[in-house]
């Protein structure tokens, strides 16, 4: 039910008439109607916030990672694949599919190849957003998945001083040039991306990883939820999930409303960003 509304969306219904226990109201948003199973309700609950995320050029950001229990998203080598089990890859492409654009890291697309669609449920594929303020991937152009297969539409994000030599080695339509992304010491100024990628009419945005590019979004109070997969292993001394300015007191620590969902042997933390002073 969750993917007939991403498919009617898709179509171009903002509203749309999803027969099969769902109905919508402006002011609840989507409601289940009739009888469900638990495991339904509560797989509706953990996506109404992207269902009812308010359309118009106002941005939704959700961040998600598949995490071990010591908080690495992948192995020293950047092996990544697979940490979480088949319930959680699943959740990914539907999370994929109820977005306008998912946003990958230069680094996971260097590392990993995605392709960034939604091949595992039966939704239409976002935008494929590489945000890559440097075009540190120029010498992936020419292999790279996202920018040969045609599946999808692929926006390479990058400083508007870059824009030129994007559009020679990738085309004028892949390429979204953002004026000031790059800020004084190289920060990034993530909320201007957030906002060119608003004026493309993406505004449901699923950042997917990695942990460099979550954390940036984590940082700069841009993420509304983040929803973290945490899986029964121990990777030791991997990559990095979550690393942000932390602080000394945990009194000061970000501690958001969260609820948790079993996906299968993985514990999905899903945490309310909004509701962090
Ligand atoms: N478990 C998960 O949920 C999940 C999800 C996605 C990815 N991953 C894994 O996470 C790892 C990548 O994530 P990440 O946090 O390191 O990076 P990321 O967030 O994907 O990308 C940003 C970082 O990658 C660096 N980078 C850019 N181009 C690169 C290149 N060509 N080669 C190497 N690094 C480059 C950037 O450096 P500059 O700032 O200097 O440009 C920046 O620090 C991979 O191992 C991937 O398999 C895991």
């Amino acid at each position: 039910m969750l993917l007939a509304i991403a498919r009617a969306r898709s179509a171009g219904n903002v509203t749309p008439d999803v027969s099969g226990g769902v109905s919508w109201r402006a002011e609840q948003g989507w409601q289940l109607q009739g009888s469900w199973d638990i495991a339904a309700m509560e797989l509706f609950d953990l996506h109404k916030p992207l269902l009812d995320a308010p359309r118009g050029g106002v941005a939704w950001v959700i961040g998600q990672l598949g995490q071990s229990l010591d908080g690495c998203v992948a192995t020293r080598s950047g092996d990544s694949c697979f940490i979480n089990g088949p319930e959680t890859l699943t959740h990914l492409h539907r999370l994929r599919a109820l977005s306008d654009a998912v946003i990958a890291g230069a680094g996971t697309v260097a590392c990993d190849n995605p392709r960034l669609t939604t091949r595992h449920v039966s939704g239409p594929h976002p935008t494929r957003v590489l945000l890559d303020p440097t075009l540190r991937l120029a010498p992936l152009v020419g292999s790279a998945h996202v920018f040969n297969d045609e599946q999808a539409q692929t926006l390479w994000l990058c400083d508007a001083v870059y824009r030129d030599q994007a559009v020679a080695l990738a085309g004028a339509s892949r390429v979204l040039a953002v004026p000031g992304l790059l800020g004084e010491g190289g920060v990034l100024q993530l909320e201007r991306a957030v906002v060119a990628l608003c004026s493309q009419g993406l505004t449901r945005l699923f950042v997917e990883g990695g942990g460099v590019t979550v954390s940036r979004f984590l940082a700069r109070r841009c993420l509304d939820r983040l929803h973290l997969a945490v899986a029964p292993l121990l990777i030791g001394d991997g990559r990095p999930g979550l690393r942000f300015g932390g602080a000394e007191r945990l009194a000061d620590c970000v501690r958001p409303r969260s609820r948790v969902y079993c996906l299968g042997s993985d514990q999905l933390w899903d945490l309310d960003l909004r509701t962090v002073a």
